[in-house]
């Protein structure tokens, strides 16, 4: 699972991320590159270019009507694990309901913690200390192109 979040866990308002910050773009494309992505129909919407390039693109949707091109369309979680079965590593990219629906089925977590509070109307599931150990950890002041302080954690399940 990768994400990005600011001080309260806020993942996003209004169908849109917090904020554009290219070093933590740059972050995800370097971590999810080459493997599978699954997402939620609202994230896949939300995505200004789609689909991701170099990966499998994975919407979950509810809705067995549904129809979207250049991505393939799955109606639950155990389907969408069973299409990446054989896959070495593939990423959960979103959002908050995706992400909660995932947290307990996972064994890693990219986390991107933005040092700053945001207005928000979706945040990620809380995630219990006593579940994860952090493993990495690197700080990234921010610059003139990246408006916040970021530290890029990555927890593995206990
Ligand atoms: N900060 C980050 O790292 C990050 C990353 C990704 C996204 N985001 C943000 O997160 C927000 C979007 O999150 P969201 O929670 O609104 O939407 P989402 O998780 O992207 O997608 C939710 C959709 O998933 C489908 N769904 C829900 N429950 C399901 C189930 N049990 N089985 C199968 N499909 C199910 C539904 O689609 P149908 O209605 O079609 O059935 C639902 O509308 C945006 O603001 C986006 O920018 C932030």
């Amino acid at each position: 699972m990768i994400a990005a979040v600011g001080k309260n866990l806020e993942l996003g308002y209004q169908n849109q991320l917090l904020c554009h910050l290219p070093a933590d773009l740059k972050y995800f494309k370097e971590k999810t590159s080459g493997s599978p992505v699954i997402m939620g129909d609202k994230t896949w919407e939300s995505l200004p270019k789609k689909p991701l390039p170099n990966r499998r693109n994975i919407v979950i949707t509810l809705d067995k009507t549904a129809q979207f091109s250049d991505c393939e369309v799955v109606h639950s979680i155990e389907d969408a694990m069973q299409l990446v079965e054989c896959e070495k590593e593939s990423f959960i990219i979103g959002g908050a309901t995706i992400y909660s629906l995932f947290i307990n089925r996972i064994g890693k977590l990219y986390l991107t913690r933005i040092d700053s509070e945001f207005t928000a109307d979706v945040y990620f599931p809380a995630i219990n200390p006593e579940e994860w150990t952090l493993v990495e950890e690197n700080y990234l002041e921010k610059d003139e192109k990246n408006p916040y302080n970021l530290t890029f954690q990555i927890f593995e399940r206990k």
